[in-house]
């Protein structure tokens, strides 16, 4: 495999793997774990994981075949790749991108933090059986901070270093692994006493719910972000596309590993909220708090403290996993960033990741800072701006370009009705269900950004 570098003679994927992979490294990461889980037990379990699924399929997966469609097309960096396919009215979209990859990354790397310390305090067996205390204390304030820029350091690093070739390799061997761990954690949650109302919570609905607007408005964004869509991470990949793949089909792949990763995460902690009744610490399905965002970093925790000594080793390997899967994720992020500058500016690769890498660190103190920040720029950014993005991209891809985009669409997927489906989906279903989310959405970013300006307490 190839890491193909955005400059001017520009590389390609060696092999379908190579590509497949870099998708999921992207897809795959804290959004499956970490923000799933709290999203999960703040939208009231089951209709939530529904609702997403309902997402990902109809609208996810559609969106991502245009992005992929959009960079393979284009060969370009998706700032460069939108102005140039739909004309200089469409720039601002690419401008859009490039501020979703900013400030996902500046907070994300927060929360990369947190898997970095709880991997290190897990061998050291310096994780309190009081976990809530314990999140506490690292997630916010000086700990954080240093613990973000430690890891804002890494990113940096690598994709400078260009060794982001070794990491993917590191990743093609510890995703699976992570996704075997969940799987054997899964088992054992199972056997937790409390595990069945634990997957009652997660798995049966209540029909009212499926059309409660606000766990709507959970799915869409959660199915965005989790799936790197709408800021042009996937579209950059595929832009070092060449072969004949079948779009549609790389795409579906890409879904299911990310909606498979995080369904077993779910698995993983709903019976361990049940089982050491942690539910009205994180809030279960009420109002959020700082506690219900670390919804994983205390439920695993609290749940493996109890097998002793053996508990501290699975949660340092379950970290230091979760924090491969987010460096991967966070590489993606940069790229969008560092990609638009080099091609706008005409810097050097080097100069736009260091200047840039360091923005971004800045960016993210506030979110290091006040959980209440982070949760703002979370619910702004990584699903309001997502939805937007997703939104004039479907805008793009279904009414602009649709002849060029079907044909490309055709190299590689033969079938008119599945072509159709597609066009369909994303002429008339997306920007429809997009605009309503958008509408739906603008009260809950606002309630989320209310008390970081001091209007509520
Ligand atoms: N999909 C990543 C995750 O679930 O952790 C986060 C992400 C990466 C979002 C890249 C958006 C993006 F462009």
């Amino acid at each position: 495999m190839t890491t193909p570098e955005p400059t001017t003679t520009r590389d390609a994927w060696a092999t379908r793997a190579g590509f497949i992979l870099a998708a999921v490294g992207s897809a795959v990461g804290l959004g499956n774990m970490w923000r799933f889980s709290y999203v999960a037990a703040e939208g009231g379990g089951a209709a939530f994981v529904i609702l997403y699924v309902v997402f990902v399929t109809f609208i996810g997966v559609p969106l991502m075949t245009s992005e992929f469609i959009v960079g393979r097309l284009s060969q370009e960096s998706p700032v460069v790749a939108v102005r140039r396919l739909g004309g200089s009215g469409w720039a601002p979209l690419g401008w859009l991108f490039v501020v979703c990859g900013f400030g996902i990354l500046s907070y994300y790397s927060v929360i990369a933090g947190w898997t970095m310390r709880y991997a290190v305090d897990a061998v050291r067996n310096a994780i309190a059986i009081d976990t809530e205390a314990y999140f506490g204390s690292v997630s916010t304030g000086w700990p954080a901070i240093f613990t973000h820029l430690a890891f804002m350091a890494m990113t940096v690093g690598i994709v400078v270093a260009g060794v982001k070739r070794g990491l993917e390799r590191t990743a093609l061997i510890l995703m699976p692994l992570l996704f075997l761990m969940l799987l054997c954690l899964a088992g054992w949650a199972a056997t937790l006493s409390g595990s069945g109302a634990g997957y009652g919570y997660y798995l049966k609905p209540q029909l009212g719910e499926l059309v409660d607007p606000d766990i709507i408005v959970l799915a869409a964004g959660q199915a965005f972000f989790s799936l790197s869509l709408g800021m042009g991470a996937l579209m950059t990949y595929a832009s070092y596309l060449r072969s004949r793949e079948n779009l549609g089909r790389e795409a579906g792949t890409v879904a299911a590993a990310d909606f498979g990763v995080a369904f077993v995460a779910g698995l993983v902690v709903f019976p361990i909220v049940f089982h050491f009744g942690l539910g009205e610490t994180i809030g279960l399905g009420g109002a959020i708090s700082d506690n219900t965002v670390g919804t994983l970093f205390m439920a695993l925790p609290t749940g493996l403290h109890s097998l002793g000594g053996l508990g501290n080793v699975v949660i340092s390997a379950f970290f230091i996993m979760l924090f491969v899967a987010a460096i991967t994720s966070a590489i993606s992020l940069l790229e969008v960033v560092v990609a638009a500058v080099i091609d706008g500016w005409r810097w050097t690769r080097t100069k736009a990741t260091i200047v840039f890498g360091t923005l971004i660190a800045i960016g993210g103190l506030p979110s290091a800072f006040s959980i209440d920040f982070l949760v703002a720029a979370d619910k702004f950014v990584g699903n309001f701006l997502l939805i937007v993005g997703g939104f004039f991209t479907s805008l793009l891809v279904g009414y602009r370009l649709l002849p060029q985009a079907d044909a490309e669409l055709a190299d590689g997927l033969d079938s008119v009705a599945a072509r159709r489906t597609w066009a369909y989906l994303v002429r008339y279903l997306a920007p429809v269900v997009l605009l309503i989310v958008m509408i739906l959405m603008v009260p809950v970013v606002w309630d989320a950004i209310k008390p970081v300006i001091g209007l509520t307490g």
